[in-house]
């Protein structure tokens, strides 16, 4: 018996009022369908089928490296009618496991509860109770409190309505039952679909045992079907990241105000100011101090780092003891070795700053070596690029840049190199040389300033 997840993902989402296709909206930056496929793949399946419709070019290419088994509904007759599409590529005695592109939060550690719950050759199905249920599909129990059927809320009367436990719409069944019942589904019901929800019915008069399983937490079966309850989990998902970091030693300035859209690993000690965002794989080590406003993407930070406020980091390697910002901008493939410093309004791409330099203000650093204890006055650029072709600026240890120097690259400034200010280098430098590089200084005795030529005027 081999497991089949099945992910239904072909319905438009009309509610989102979107150009996207509903399962390619994101949560914690990533589709909704991706969460959902991950967390099927965390049950060692040995197939994830993807019902897809609506939008299917775009989902699949958006979800290209997802290893799932993309299946077309042409047309969207209902839920059971989208499962069947899953059951040629399922044996009869398969354990098919339906779950929702649209209900991104679901736990491995309930699914593995479904399983457990779920008798042999049963039915198992995913049930929360709601203060408000409203739209969902109540579940009807008999006097001794067995399931006996699912009743959407579109066709739900009189007593039903006031039903609080509600179907999740995550099912687990043989896909050999599916095989005989969902062919006998029919669709004259309010919405003239093929419910996947009548199995149970059906299930029921043929003796088949059925189990409810209680999701503790209505978050994790919790729906997006439009903007406002994608924001509502959004929140949800940030909260629960939030408290996982702070469980890990993390000092958040406020749980409320951080935003983690990918996998964000931090030592303990460290702290985070408010507004902070952190996005793709970011590893922040013991005893950071991260300032308020932060962006980091795609990032590694030693211990003892300090990222001051509103400073932009992508791609970087930011090791011990560094200090980068206020209002600096590192972008990819820039390493910051230890105890160096970057100050602010500082932009560095493709660069390595050695152990102990400073780059404190003002100043642009592209392609560039640079090695320790190097002083980098403000104002520097590298001018790397002549239009085509991009240049390599090689500065070696205990250089000493004056401020306002241009360093037209290809360009090397020799260990111990000195650069007098405002000089515009274009040719290499030697080793412990100073040079200068700028028109001589003029200073004209007795020379008056122009007077206005209005103000001259007036006089007249
Ligand atoms: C469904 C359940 C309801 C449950 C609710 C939980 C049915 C009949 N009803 O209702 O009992 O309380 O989910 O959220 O199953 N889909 C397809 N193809 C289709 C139709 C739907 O792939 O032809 C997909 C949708 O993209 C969506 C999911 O199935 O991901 C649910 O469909 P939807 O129409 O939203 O069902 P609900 O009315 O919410
Ligand atoms: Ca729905």
């Amino acid at each position: 018996m081999g497991l089949k997840v099945v992910v239904l993902a072909a319905g438009k989402g009309k509610r989102m009022a979107s150009t996207l296709p509903k399962v390619l909206h994101l949560i914690g930056g990533k589709p909704m369908l991706q969460h959902v496929v991950e967390t099927a793949f965390s049950l060692d399946p040995d197939d994830v089928i993807v019902i897809y419709g609506s939008g299917g070019h775009q989902v699949k290419s958006r979800c290209s490296s997802l290893n799932v088994r993309w299946v077309e509904q042409e047309e969207q007759l209902g839920t059971g009618h989208a499962v069947m599409q899953a059951l040629p590529f399922c044996a009869d005695e398969d354990q098919v496991l339906v779950l929702y592109g649209d209900v991104p939060l679901i736990s491995t550690r309930l699914l593995r509860q479904l399983k457990q719950d779920t008798l042999p050759g049963g039915v198992g199905l995913v049930v929360a109770d709601l203060e408000n249920p409203a739209g969902f599909g109540r579940i009807v129990r008999n006097e001794v409190g067995n399931i006996v059927a699912i009743v959407e809320h579109k066709d739900a009367k009189g007593w039903q309505l006031d039903i609080s436990e509600i179907n999740t719409g995550i099912i687990s069944v043989e896909a050999g039952f599916l095989r005989k019942a969902l062919p006998q589904l029919k669709n004259t019901n309010a919405q003239n679909e093929y419910y996947l929800t009548d199995i149970i019915a059906l299930a029921v008069s043929q003796g088949v045992p059925i189990s409810g399983v209680l999701a503790h937490d209505n978050n994790e079966v919790s729906g997006v079907n439009d903007r406002w309850q994608q924001v509502c989990l959004e929140r949800y998902y940030q909260q629960r990241k939030a408290r996982n970091l702070t469980l890990m030693g993390v000092h958040l300035a406020d749980n409320e105000r951080i935003d983690i859209r990918g996998d964000l690993l931090v030592g303990t000690d460290s702290f985070i100011d408010i507004n902070c965002i952190f996005e793709g794989n970011v590893t922040v080590g013991s005893g950071c101090f991260i300032g308020a406003n932060v962006i980091l993407k795609n990032t590694t930070i030693g211990d003892g780092v300090t990222i001051h406020p509103n400073s932009v980091i992508e791609g970087a390697n930011i090791q011990s003891s560094a200090t980068v910002g206020p209002f600096a901008r590192i972008r990819p493939d820039t390493v910051i070795e230890s105890n160096a410093r970057v100050g602010n309004f500082v932009e560095i791409k493709k660069t390595t700053l050695g152990y102990g330099s400073r780059v404190n203000h003002l100043t642009y650093l592209g392609d560039a070596q640079i090695g320790r204890n190097v002083n980098i006055g403000a104002g520097t650029i590298t001018c790397n690029y002549d239009g085509h072709n991009k240049f390599k600026t090689t500065i070696g240890d205990s250089v000493f840049v004056g401020s306002n120097s241009s360093l037209v690259a290809p360009l090397t400034l020799a260990q111990g190199a000195t650069v007098g200010a405002g000089s515009t280098i274009t040719r290499d430098v030697p080793s412990d040389t100073l040079v200068v590089s700028r028109a001589e200084q003029k200073n004209v005795e007795g020379w008056t300033r122009p007077s206005s030529k209005e103000k001259a005027d007036l006089v007249k």
